[in-house]
């Protein structure tokens, strides 16, 4: 069956045709494989037959590799011992436990199968235990959940009531100012802050003469207006340090929702925190009036709980975290030698928090340039490589980074030829679209 077969059945049978919107049709060229039927390491394999180099990483989920053997011979070891019990099992208590020994700021944690059910949760224990409705989010940040609390405050708010949108206010990154002026206006209505330590950049230093970080800033507002600080670490944790980027950036934030790259691509986020405020989920406290916390069926589940632990081990042998770093410093330098070498330097740069950087395509005035990023992802798939973000796992070898290299030599020299002769002629398909946009 060819890729437009496939294509319209997915969308006939799933909304969006997929189970999230960044990996729909309207995200890739048009030469794309509709279907990835199996990964092995940093690369996956299409419906087309060919292997792509894969920067996806299942939205990076998968941050060793795809099949890591030892990690799957521990989820399948778990799925044969029944994968979900009728009470809570000794690999819950251990993956607790673990969580718990090695983030420094929990002291109890809840698991999920998803990380959007995870940052609600938090969302939902900060307003019980301030008795406050309204909720601060970080406008820089994509993404924090799929419930209407986030969702309603982005373009797409349609089917959320007016009175949830209401909610929920923004304020910027490395801008502290913007933190203070909502403290100020709504500090006593806000129940929390939620955020990403790092997305695009790292935390600002010496703000304002400050001796504290940016990250640091905010956690003292944030104690100081009594609202809780939550700290989504989905893409961070495990990534920019075992501990966190908690750890790597001296914070301790009062709750903090963990996912994608925790038990390499099998099914696990957590929200996890402070006693006293996790504590309301709890129901061993004689007369505590109850807060409905994360009870979900399939939250216990042993293989995924199993894999996490296996991924923890994993990391405590292997340099994962380190690789990281050093891939993602050598992924920029390529990217932005390749481009200066085709004279687009200005328009194709590599950029970000080295562990997890990013890269962009902009026209003559600084605008995303979504044609040319279409036709930088189509070129990028003829040479069997799959990037429309830089997402790193631990199997992206040397081999791997050689292979990336030649590709964006021989992509960029094709957007090179067509930001001189016009765009019409090398592009093959439709081009890509936001996720957040309006309208289809
Ligand atoms: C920062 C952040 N938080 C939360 C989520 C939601 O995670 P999930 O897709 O597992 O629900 C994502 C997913 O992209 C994310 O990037």
């Amino acid at each position: 069956m060819n890729n437009r077969e496939l294509q319209s059945r997915l969308l006939r049978a799933i909304p969006g045709g997929a189970h999230t919107y960044s990996r729909g049709f309207d995200q890739y060229p048009q030469n794309a494989p509709a279907i990835m039927q199996s990964g092995a390491g940093g690369y996956s394999l299409g419906s087309d037959g060919h292997q792509y180099l894969d920067f996806v990483m299942a939205l990076r989920s998968v941050n060793i590799g795809y099949a890591e053997p030892v990690i799957c011979d521990v989820a399948e070891k778990y799925s044969r011992q029944g994968n979900n019990l009728s009470r809570p099992s000794y690999v819950e208590l251990e993956a607790a436990e673990r969580l718990i020994d090695i983030i420094n700021s929990v002291d109890m944690v809840k698991f999920a199968k998803n990380g959007s059910t995870a940052v609600t949760a938090a969302v939902k224990l900060a307003r019980g235990y301030t008795g406050r409705d309204n909720v601060a989010v970080c406008a820089q940040q994509p993404f924090f959940s799929y419930d209407d609390w986030f969702i309603g405050s982005t373009v797409i708010s349609k089917g959320i009531p007016q009175s949830v949108q209401a909610q929920t206010f923004k304020f910027d990154y490395n801008d502290i100012e913007s933190i203070t002026r909502l403290f100020t206006e709504r500090g006593s209505e806000l129940a929390c802050l939620v955020m990403e330590a790092a997305a695009l950049e790292h935390p600002a230093e010496n703000l304002e003469g400050q001796a504290e970080n940016y990250l640091q800033l905010v956690q003292r507002l944030c104690n100081q207006y009594g609202v809780v600080f939550i700290l989504d670490e989905m893409i961070t944790g495990f990534r920019w340090d075992i501990k966190g980027a908690q750890h790597y950036y001296g914070i301790t934030p009062d709750l903090c929702t963990f996912g994608k790259a925790m038990a390499n691509g099998y099914s696990v986020a957590a929200v996890a925190g402070r006693r006293e405020i996790m504590e309301l989920g709890s129901i061993e406290t004689a007369d505590q009036e109850r807060l409905f916390l994360l009870s979900s069926t399939h939250g216990a589940e042993m293989s995924s709980l199993g894999a996490f632990t296996a991924t923890l081990d994993f990391m405590h042998e292997n340099p994962v975290i380190e690789h990281f770093w050093s891939t993602g410093s050598k992924i920029v330098n390529a990217f932005n030698r390749l481009s200066a070498k085709h004279g687009v330097s200005e328009r194709f740069s590599a950029q970000g928090v080295d562990c997890s950087p990013y890269y962009t395509i902009v026209d003559e005035h600084g605008n995303n340039d979504m044609a040319m990023r279409t036709l930088f992802l189509q070129e990028m798939v003829k040479q069997r490589v799959l990037m429309p973000c830089i997402a790193l796992c631990y199997r992206h070898d040397e081999h791997a980074v050689n292979h990336l290299e030649a590709s964006l030599d021989s992509a960029l020299e094709v957007c090179a030829l067509a930001a001189n002769n016009g765009i019409e002629e090398y592009l093959q398909g439709p081009i890509v679209k936001p996720v957040f946009r309006k309208r289809n």
